[in-house]
């Protein structure tokens, strides 16, 4: 902790307020209520005089902003081919709405800095004063597509460090206690690390310099566990709502020091870990949670003994998770998972022993298929611009991969749709479009339920037995002394403390795990497996604003996009329009449920089997998950073709 926590803790005491509450930041934003301090109403106090800096109304409204990839090499009129870096490649016929000054629409081109500032002014402009906070998804950098010009790390800590400061640009404060107008939340891309994809387990000089870049977004108490994994949590609402930001590259299979969560060492066993503390947590105190992340739990991208728990946690904890938010894509779509899927799993994992005496250490084999993901990585070689890939012939992998990943997704809805009475075995991720013109740049807010927080916010944060809340800088502190702990044990080891600290509270585990590192002999392997990485069954659990409309359910959400090819050709101004609105046509969601996302997946599945030649659903659906920018129609030229 650092000088400030001093004089903050005095003036907490003296007005009475919880230690941990150090930004109590809001009231209702229509109807501000005057005699704030009688009604316990929470305001941000200066950590010096304890005086009252400012009160922050809610909107009930977020930002979420995605892939951003800002290149300032980028230079209009410039090939495609050479990542819009170099030559006006003269046997090239550009079409003029192809290239220019805001970037390339439809191409490998990054994002130019151009882009980048008129994103944030057109958010400036109009969301300053009516988010409550922001989601930011991570990949703050350029790709790495240009032989030769190949990214540093240096160039990648500078990059996201020029994003942070656009952002302090439009959210800053100039409060070095309170450096922004409200919570931003960002989260480490798999471009953010390098050499692209691998990140280890930390403290690593890494970690320590995203914290000091994140200063202010990262809260302090939970530095040290930043420092180990770069994840987080951050009460966007004081004492009622957390966004959750998970490292997913701890569970992304192409990272290549990444073995899967059935092995108890592995650092995304150590994420799931932290993450079965702060959600009983949450749930004791009634408060609810966003995850959110860069890479998306689907099927293609993470390790399915990851992808599975992480679906088990959020069915376990379906009265405190609202839903996840991811990035990575570019694509604009929702992920229905199953947990009857994610079960079965893992009751074949129960059978599978990972942790017998034929076990290969996981480090030896992954050094040898780090060399090749990299060499297979398409990410590293040409800016082709995906439009002139001609679909006849073979190189139109690329949008072939896009079909058939489509065809999965349809697929999944479909079998959702057959079950729609049963929405609680659901739960939904949700991926954003980016704002990298990979198609057209999308930045999308949602809208949540407000009603009801004033007197949420009046009861006092008491768990269910009356005691008061723990301070969250103590949990921090015992978790990261744990995951220091078990970090020096060996899966045999995990498995015997396991069995011992198995249905034991934090403090107790604490202490059996201190006398463990200690102990180190070995002792007869048991048969049974605990895993806490799965989460404990909850048969008859309330479910929560995912699923039944109240305070905090998402309500809707808006996509904005920017035609940059209208800018580009016309020299027009340059402006984010609505693309869709989830209330409106052709959606019509009441609400954003669960329920009413299996509906929808229901509708578009069946679109496909009902329509002939008019448009359906599903094509409008399509046009929208590619930014309106048309790509869906090389895309399913191949599909029908194929
Ligand atoms: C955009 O660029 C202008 C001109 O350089 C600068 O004054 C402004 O602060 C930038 N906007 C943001 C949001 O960074
Ligand atoms: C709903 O799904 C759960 C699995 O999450 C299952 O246990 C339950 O039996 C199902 N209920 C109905 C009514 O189908
Ligand atoms: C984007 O702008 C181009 C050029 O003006 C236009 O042809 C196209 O229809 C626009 N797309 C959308 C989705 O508005
Ligand atoms: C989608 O399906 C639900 C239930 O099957 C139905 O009530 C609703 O009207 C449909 N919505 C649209 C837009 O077709």
């Amino acid at each position: 902790m650092t000088r400030l926590s001093t004089p903050l803790v005095v003036a907490c005491i003296i007005l009475g307020l919880p230690i941990n509450g150090f930004v109590l930041p809001f009231q209702r934003s229509q109807h501000a209520l005057q005699d704030s301090k009688s009604h316990n109403q929470p305001l941000i106090f200066s950590p010096s005089t304890g005086e009252v800096l400012e009160t922050r109304p809610l909107h009930g409204r977020f930002l979420e902003i995605t892939d951003i990839h800002p290149d300032p090499n980028y230079k209009p009129f410039t090939d495609p081919d050479s990542c819009c870096h170099y030559g006006n490649n003269e046997d090239y016929e550009f079409s003029p709405e192809d290239t220019g000054h805001y970037g390339f629409p439809v191409s490998k081109c990054d994002a130019p800095p151009s882009l980048v500032n008129a994103t944030f002014e057109w958010i400036q402009k109009h969301y300053l004063d009516n988010i409550d906070f922001i989601v930011w998804t991570g990949d703050n950098v350029r790709h790495d597509r240009d032989r030769l010009l190949p990214r540093t790390e240096p160039e990648i800590f500078s990059s996201n460090e020029e994003l942070v400061s656009t952002f302090r640009n439009v959210f800053g404060t100039g409060n070095p206690y309170f450096p922004y107008r409200i919570p931003i939340i960002p989260n480490i891309g798999n471009n953010d690390v390098y050499p692209h994809n691998l990140v280890v387990e930390g403290p690593t000089l890494q970690s320590r310099e995203f914290y000091r870049i994140y200063n202010g977004m990262v809260p302090e108490e939970q530095a040290h566990i930043f420092n180990k994994g770069m994840y987080f949590m951050k009460e966007v609402i004081p004492n009622q709502l957390v966004v959750i930001s998970l490292n997913t590259l701890y569970w992304f299979d192409t990272n290549p020091v990444v073995d899967g969560c059935n092995i108890k060492t592995d650092p995304g066993s150590h994420q799931f870990r932290w993450l079965r503390v702060v959600l009983k947590e949450l749930r004791a105190r009634g408060m609810k949670a966003w995850l959110s992340g860069h890479v998306p739990p689907t099927k293609d991208n993470w390790e399915p003994t990851c992808r599975d728990r992480y679906i088990a946690w959020t069915h376990e904890y379906r009265d405190v998770i609202i839903g996840g938010l991811y990035g990575h894509m570019n694509i604009d779509h929702f992920v229905v998972h199953d947990i009857v899927e994610a079960y079965k799993q893992k009751k074949e994992e129960g059978v599978a022993a990972t942790h017998d005496e034929s076990f290969v250490e996981p480090s030896l084999l992954s050094h040898a298929e780090a060399s090749e993901d990299f060499d297979q990585d398409d990410h590293i070689k040409t800016c082709k611009p995906k439009h002139y890939i001609d679909p006849s012939d073979h190189d139109s992998f690329t949008a072939q991969g896009k079909a058939d990943y489509f065809e999965e997704i349809r697929l999944g809805y479909e079998k959702a749709a057959k079950n729609h009475n049963n929405d609680t075995r659901y739960s939904l991720s949700l991926v954003h479009p980016s704002v990298i013109p990979t198609y057209f740049p999308g930045v999308r807010v949602y809208e949540y339920n407000i009603e009801g927080l004033d007197e949420a916010v009046r009861r006092p944060q008491v768990y269910a037995n009356g005691l008061p809340v723990r301070p969250w800088s103590d949990i921090f502190d015992e978790l990261n002394e744990y995951l220091d702990l078990i970090k020096q044990l060996d899966n045999s080891e995990l498995d015997e403390l396991d069995i011992e600290t198995h249905g034991l509270e934090m403090p107790e585990v604490l202490h059996i795990t201190k006398k463990k590192g200690k102990d180190k002999k070995k002792k007869k392997k048991k048969k049974l497996i605990i895993d806490p990485t799965w989460p404990p069954e909850f048969g008859d659990i309330e479910p929560g604003p995912a699923y039944k409309y109240q305070l905090f359910t998402p309500t809707k959400y808006i996509q904005f996009i920017a035609n940059i090819s209208r800018v580009n050709l016309k020299g027009e101004k340059f402006y984010y329009e609505v693309e869709y609105d989830t209330n409106k046509a052709p959606y019509h969601m009441v609400d954003l449920t669960v329920k009413n996302w299996i509906y929808l997946a229901g509708n578009l599945s069946s679109s496909v089997v009902q329509k002939k030649k008019k448009k359906g659903l599903w094509d409008k659906y399509l046009f929208y998950a590619f930014e309106s920018s048309g790509y869906e129609e090389i895309m399913t030229w191949i599909w029908v073709d194929s």
